[in-house]
């Protein structure tokens, strides 16, 4: 195999080194609640299409995308108990992936076909799926985030996984300027010091305030921190090379005063409930018909995935990765691609690789904030300045 180069993590398709590394992983596919029994869902993950259905038993299964008789779409089928029948000529596949009915077949050879199929597991509202070969790995487990008053939210971003995983904390100040992230809080630059640890790449944030977070882009594709105000998980997912979907899971913990009611807020205008969208008014950004300072009302709820949106969708497809100018700031970036292609190296070349895991030593490991008393003080004088 070649030598692995940084562009190669960016391209999850089948037979890519990438795709190859990323289906050694257990991915969330879909959030539970939006999967009734009965309903089928056509999904993209890493370029390849599937069948996602949730059988009368209630376990969600992943089958091919097309039924292999004359190749429509198995979505549009009926869900029978555990099994799916195509609404074409109604050949029917257990879980499995294997054909079981052909009823307009006098001689039927069923048992000869067989389309692909996938294990999953539903975890934390989530459907995890395995789309690599052989036996899959333990699904890793969170048990903190495994409770009822964790929000699971989800949203799809027009740009390559690695964008997301590749935001650090340096643009907080610059790109979340107007939100309530500095209700209470000084705008300032941060230093961020980046190490290896044993579950991907740790970034330690120290802010002038004294204010220091513990930020963890785990292997291959996940964020994860706990701070003072709220513990979020979540798993950047490929779509396709110039799409991915998020996965988020947050325990809140500030429910009251200013800060309080515009996480309510937020979570109230991720979930459909306050104005359009925030892709829709994050398009309008994008196409100049708006200024992000400039929004205003129910969408200003949801102003930072707005704004991260924006500047994400905004680096343009993964070819324009080739023309970066990057400087000392960017060295968390810098390191996480390294171990990326440390990793598709050794897999390239038959090398063992790292076996990532999250360690009790991170897992405690919780930021603190330091916030000065007449930065709470002036809160309110703030929120009126920044609207
Ligand atoms: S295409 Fe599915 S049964 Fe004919
Ligand atoms: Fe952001």
């Amino acid at each position: 195999m070649a030598k692995v180069d940084y562009m190669d993590c960016f391209r999850t398709s089948p037979g890519t080194i990438a795709g190859k590394y990323m289906r050694m992983f257990w991915h969330p596919v879909y959030r539970s609640k939006d999967l009734k029994p009965g309903w089928t869902k056509p999904i993209k993950i890493m370029n390849e299409e599937f069948t996602l259905y949730r059988g009368d038993s209630g376990k969600p299964h992943v089958v091919g995308f097309r039924c292999p008789h004359r190749g429509t779409q198995l979505s549009l089928g009926w869900v029978e108990e555990d099994s799916i029948r195509c609404r074409y000529h109604g050949w029917k596949f257990d879980s499995s992936g294997q054909c079981i009915e052909q009823p307009a077949e006098k001689e039927t050879f069923a048992e000869k076909v067989c389309i692909r199929s996938c294990p999953t597991e539903e975890y934390l509202g989530l459907i995890f799926v395995y789309f690599g070969e052989g036996e899959p790995p333990s699904l890793p487990r969170y048990p903190e985030w495994d409770r009822e008053d964790c929000w699971v939210e989800t949203y799809i971003r027009p740009c390559n996984f690695m964008n997301n995983l590749e935001n650090d904390p340096v643009h907080i100040p610059f790109t979340h300027r107007e939100s309530e992230f500095f209700l209470v809080r000084p705008v300032e630059i941060p230093t961020v010091i980046p190490e290896e640890t044993e579950w991907g790449v740790m970034l330690t944030t120290v802010a002038e305030s004294g204010r220091t977070q513990y930020l963890h882009f785990a292997m291959p594709n996940l964020l994860c921190f706990k701070e003072s105000d709220r513990d979020h998980l979540c798993w950047r997912v490929p779509i396709d090379d110039e799409r991915h979907a998020s996965f988020q899971l947050d325990i809140q913990h500030v429910k009251d005063g200013i800060e309080g009611e515009a996480v309510k807020r937020r979570h109230a205008a991720r979930t459909g409930q306050l104005g359009r969208p925030p892709s829709e008014v994050a398009e309008a950004v994008l196409r100049g018909d708006l200024r992000i300072q400039d929004i205003e009302g129910p969408e200003r709820a949801n102003i930072v995935w707005i704004q991260d949106y924006a500047v994400q969708s905004g680096q343009g497809p993964v070819e324009t990765r080739r023309n970066e100018t990057l400087g000392l700031s960017d060295r968390p970036l810098i390191l996480q691609r390294k171990v990326w292609v440390r990793e598709l190296q050794a897999l390239a070349d038959g090398k063992p690789l790292t076996q990532w895991a999250r360690s009790e030593r991170l897992a405690e490991l919780r930021s603190y904030s330091h916030v000065p008393e007449e930065s709470k003080n002036q809160s309110d004088q703030q929120v009126s300045e920044n609207r």
